[in-house]
């Protein structure tokens, strides 16, 4: 069995967020297999059981067997609720990131893959992670959809423009996976392959900062001083003081109450938002006073901003 899987799938990388996909994988195998040679076995013996043995031989008139059409319909019926309910946990499990996972920034273009980093290194088509620690990946596209794509982790997340998406993983240990676009995208989309190198922790904090971090900038850095440079700290205080808007202080990841009575947990995706379309949600005890900033700050801006705000805790 176990060489038989792995014809089938390639060696599982991140036990915690693919051993659940292959548990299932090797059930629904396990009993389609079963099912088919049942099907086959019976299919047989009935066909030499019944076969018509001389000219006079009558076919019995049997309009329905209640017990037999339960049995096959309850069965299979328990095998799909058996399928969806693991499928469903698994899918949970990629959902939830662990808090300590490491952040890499992910932008996807026609036809390639950059991935940003908290110093302000930048790589193209190599993501390095280390060894034993989940990375959570936060990816938006510049154009149109791809899809990121790690067979050796069992992930694979669509990428979208003008909205962030995740995934998250854990490689056990050092070496290298391929990372494919999986959704159609244009001419060059089956060239638009990245590696997952996974260092040991001290290898990759050596490789991080031997990487050059081009102005000399940080995220955290440049959103700072866009926040200034754009005026958003003439309405928006950093120290949770009173001002026309919302503080930003303890912003990110916090429960946001809305004038509508909504409400939901502030995330890239909220705030990416609140810049670009004001008015959407505007939170309780606040006037929708905002102007949108669509077409002032581009996407890596936004990044950057929203980078910064998680540190203002
Ligand atoms: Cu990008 Cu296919």
């Amino acid at each position: 069995m176990g060489s038989l899987f792995d014809f089938m799938l390639p060696e599982l990388k991140s036990p915690l967020t693919g051993a659940s996909t292959d548990a299932l994988m090797g059930f629904i195998h396990l009993v389609s297999f079963i099912i088919l040679a049942g099907v086959t076995i019976a299919m047989i013996y009935f066909a030499i059981k019944y076969k018509r043995k001389s000219d006079d031989d009558e076919t019995p008139l049997i309009t329905h067997n209640n017990t037999l059409e339960l049995t096959w319909s309850v069965i299979p019926l328990i095998l799909v609720f058996i399928v969806f309910g693991w499928g469903y946990s698994g899918w949970l499990n990629l959902q939830a990131v662990p808090d300590n996972a490491y952040e890499i920034q992910v932008s996807a273009y026609k036809w390639g893959w950059t991935f940003s980093y908290e110093n302000g290194a930048q790589v193209g088509n190599e993501v390095h992670v280390p060894a034993g620690r989940p990375v959570k990946l936060v990816m938006k596209s510049q154009d149109v959809l791809h899809s990121f794509f790690v067979p050796d982790y069992r992930i694979k997340q669509d990428v979208l423009p003008n909205r962030y998406t995740y995934v998250w993983f854990q490689a056990e240990e050092t070496g290298e996976s391929q990372v494919f676009c999986t959704e159609y995208c244009g001419t060059s989309h089956s060239d638009m392959l990245a590696k997952v190198i996974v260092h040991s922790q001290d290898d990759f904090d050596n490789w991080l900062a031997s990487q050059s971090t081009g102005g000399g900038e940080t995220p955290v850095e440049r959103g700072e001083s866009l926040l200034t440079l754009q005026g958003c700290i003439t309405c928006h205080s950093v120290d949770g003081s009173e001002k026309i808007g919302p503080s930003f202080q303890g912003l990110w990841g916090s429960e946001r109450n809305f004038e509508n009575a909504s409400s939901l947990t502030a995330d890239e995706n909220y705030i990416r938002e609140s810049i670009l379309d004001p008015g959407a949600k505007i939170v309780q005890g606040y006037q929708n006073q905002m102007v949108s900033y669509e077409g002032r700050l581009s996407d890596d801006d936004i990044s950057d901003i929203i980078e910064y705000l998680k540190t203002l805790d």
